[in-house]
């Protein structure tokens, strides 16, 4: 089983969590991105007493967790659930707070690997993209009924792809005449719309477009939004919420809640800091991290990896 071979940052995140879990005599980490469980694999075996509670929103990824996972099936409490909904699924276990919270956020390598899922632009497919299978909108159904303004809204802001209208423009001829179906027709649309200089550059063009699609599909922002404070919100003192993005959008949301949630609110100019006005998380480190050299050539998905962590210091 190659598990810990997969899984970014991996020793990385065992080493922040650890003095989290080593403080409490009865610890609890929330996996929020499950995925293979890679990280909780590793994270079970080192901490004995350790007890997790593992989230994704892809019922594939639930099953193969669960399988790989089930040598400490008495200690992993498995849950089909999207990461925002972390406090509803604390309080259907009676767990008030916890001790580390960890999200690998993204699509997992089964999921790209799998090329019916829709996520990879290599290989012809069906246009669906959806984590969850089990609901929302397809990438097919977004593609096929928004309206011009909201696909140029979409793929210029979340592929930050400045060539977007001409993109949209040959998206709307294509889907009139029944020929946008696959994901090999999307990328070929949109490398046809990208002047031949441009396309020379930054990789294969249809990346920005099926970044941007996957994150409207999966509503990925607006969820990690309401995520990062939810799960702040659930740590004990002396907890570790460590966040790996791999787009610079989603690690903008984490490092502007990062910020805000360690900097004093005592009013600039005052000789004392004010005990309830204190900052009620520090940072663990500066910035962002990023995987090594060896790591990113070993594992392509390491290249884009920006670590976080922050730990609770008041209640
Ligand atoms: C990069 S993989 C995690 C890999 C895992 N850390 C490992 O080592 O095997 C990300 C996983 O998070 C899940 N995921 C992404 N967004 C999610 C969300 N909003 N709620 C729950 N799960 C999510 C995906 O379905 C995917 O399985």
């Amino acid at each position: 089983m190659q598990v810990e071979h997969s899984s970014v940052l991996l020793e990385r995140c065992v080493t922040l969590l650890t003095p989290s879990i080593e403080k409490s005599q009865t610890p609890i980490v929330v996996d929020a991105t499950l995925g293979l469980g890679g990280h909780s694999f590793a994270l079970l075996e080192k901490f004995p007493q350790l007890r997790i509670v593992g989230l994704d929103r892809d019922l594939k990824a639930i099953d193969k967790a669960t399988q790989r996972l089930s040598k400490f099936s008495d200690r992993i409490t498995v849950i089909h659930a999207v990461y925002d909904e972390m406090p509803k699924v604390l309080d259907s276990l009676g767990i008030s707070n916890v001790d580390g919270i960890l999200f690998d956020l993204g699509v997992s390598s089964m999921q790209l690997d799998n090329s019916e899922r829709g996520f990879s632009y290599s290989q012809s497919a069906p246009l669906d993209m959806r984590m969850d299978q089990s609901q929302g909108l397809s990438a097919q159904e977004v593609l096929d009924t928004y309206s011009r303004n909201d696909l140029v809204r979409v793929i210029r802001e979340y592929g930050e792809e400045r060539f977007a209208s001409r993109i949209v423009d040959n998206i709307i001829t294509a889907r009139e005449s029944g020929r946008l179906k696959t994901t090999t027709d999307l990328a070929d649309i949109v490398k046809e719309s990208i002047p031949a200089p441009a396309r020379r550059v930054g990789g294969n063009p249809a990346k920005r477009t099926f970044q941007a699609l996957r994150i409207e599909v999966n509503q990925e922002l607006s969820v990690l939004e309401r995520a990062i404070p939810r799960a702040m919100d659930r740590l004990n003192v002396g907890g570790r919420l460590v966040v790996m993005s791999f787009q610079s959008l989603e690690d903008k949301i984490v490092k502007r809640y990062f910020t805000a949630a360690t900097e004093s609110k005592t009013p600039l100019g005052l000789p004392v800091e004010i005990a309830s006005l204190a900052a009620k998380f520090h940072l663990v480190f500066r910035g962002s991290e990023k995987a090594s050299d060896v790591e990113i050539h070993e594992n392509s998905r390491a290249q884009s990896v920006r670590l976080r962590a922050i730990e609770r210091v008041a209640s």
